[in-house]
């Protein structure tokens, strides 16, 4: 049985904010229903919009690559976004549409209930963990959520731009990786 089924149908009939009317899918989240690691990303783009997948595009693809590096596999794991509409022009989530769309990410959260939540890039990190969030700072560190540990690593899209990142990228996932494995 699909968990998400019901939330899944809301969200595609979902009209609270602007941005459904430039939608060409909603692109809900997509993964294992009984995952224990869940990734978080912003908002979909152009490729993500089209297809209605997260993480499909050139910065999927490298998110891709890291996840083999370290012997995660995708379907193991739920990938979503803070907003489930693609903003135009890929611009930054507004305030306004991240209120109006966090109601389904929150729902989402409750019923996979991970073990880990890792934040791809800072927009997702200063909405989940703290507003002045820190992302050169703090990626990689620890944070205990009741039920749940959460971390932040760079966004994908922010290693294409400067790939020198992607050093401090391959170590936050071997933690990321030990600390699953150290959950099990
Ligand atoms: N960037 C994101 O934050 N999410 C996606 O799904 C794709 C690119």
């Amino acid at each position: 049985m699909d968990k998400f089924k019901e939330l899944r149908e809301r969200c595609e009939s979902c009209t609270d904010c602007p941005l459904h009317a430039t939608r060409t899918n909603c692109v809900f989240g997509k993964g294992n229903p009984a995952a224990d690691l869940m990734f978080i990303g912003e908002a979909p783009g152009e490729q993500e919009d089209l297809t209605g997948e997260p993480f499909v595009g050139r910065a999927g693809q490298l998110l891709d690559r890291f996840l083999y590096a370290v012997d995660i596999r995708r379907e193991d794991v739920y990938i979503a976004n803070i907003l489930k509409c693609r903003p135009p022009n890929n611009r930054d989530p507004l305030p306004a549409e991240e209120d109006a769309c966090i109601k389904y990410l929150r729902e989402q959260v409750r019923i996979l209930q991970p073990k880990i939540i890792v934040c791809l890039g800072r927009i997702s990190a200063m909405k989940l963990i703290r507003p002045d969030y820190k992302i050169t700072k703090e990626h990689g560190q620890w944070v205990e959520r009741g039920s749940f540990f959460m971390t932040a690593v760079y966004h994908p899209a922010a290693l294409l731009r400067n790939p020198r990142l992607k050093e401090d990228m391959l170590r936050d996932m071997k933690s990321i990786k030990e600390k699953l494995s150290s959950l099990k």
